[in-house]
């Protein structure tokens, strides 16, 4: 069982970035990637499934898990981030995700299997840094229009909080989602599909 690395939502992982919000410096350490989530075990290195406990997720609460040499989000999404993932259709490059990367069985706006919990592989679809989970909605350093979301520092790729990305940015397409499958309420395996094919 790997139960991750939790992340309050508001810790910056800025690679070689600096930003200023609201007149206080706010120095970002220039971080790998691979410093915000944990090792794991050699299995799950080599592409074993990941099981995970996410009841310690509260609301509004990202974890980080390793599955196959990758970082997997996964987050506790709110009513109100869903709310807000809906009121970006129109604005995101691929609402419904037919360009993604995606098991068959993703097939909504939400891009998950429980509407509350998010499984995304945190990797930039552009060049491969790790976004920031950004949940604050109309931060300063983001602008008025931004409800929630990934923000890639390397090139400056926004996400919506469903992976979807927006028009005219470097990366290409949504972030990809794993297969992955709930077990019981409190037990979610990245690697399987909901039928058990790994
Ligand atoms: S790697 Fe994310 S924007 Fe380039």
């Amino acid at each position: 069982m790997n139960n991750g690395d939790v992340s309050q939502g508001r810790r910056r992982f800025l690679i070689g970035a600096t930003s200023v919000v609201g007149g206080v410096g706010v120095v970002g350490a220039a971080v790998p990637f691979v410093a915000s989530w944990n090792p794991s075990a050699k299995a799950e290195a080599a592409g074993a499934p990941v099981s995970v406990n996410v009841s310690k997720l509260d609301p509004g609460q990202q974890m980080t898990v390793e599955w196959r040499g990758k970082p997997v989000w996964i987050i506790r999404r709110t009513d109100e981030m869903n709310e807000n993932i809906r009121k970006l259709d129109e604005r995101v490059k691929d609402p419904l995700s037919e360009d993604a990367t995606q098991p068959a069985y993703i097939d909504n706006e939400l891009r998950a299997l429980k509407d509350d919990y998010a499984v995304l592989v945190g990797i930039c679809t552009h060049l491969g840094c790790s976004p920031t989970f950004r949940p604050e909605v109309a931060p300063a350093d983001l602008g008025d229009n931004w409800l929630g979301g990934f923000y890639c520092a390397c090139h400056g790729s926004r996400f919506d909080l469903a992976g979807r990305v927006f028009p005219r940015m470097p990366a290409p397409t949504n972030l990809e989602v794993p297969p992955y499958r709930f077990d019981d309420d409190n037990t979610l395996t990245v690697g399987l599909d909901p039928e058990g094919a790994a």
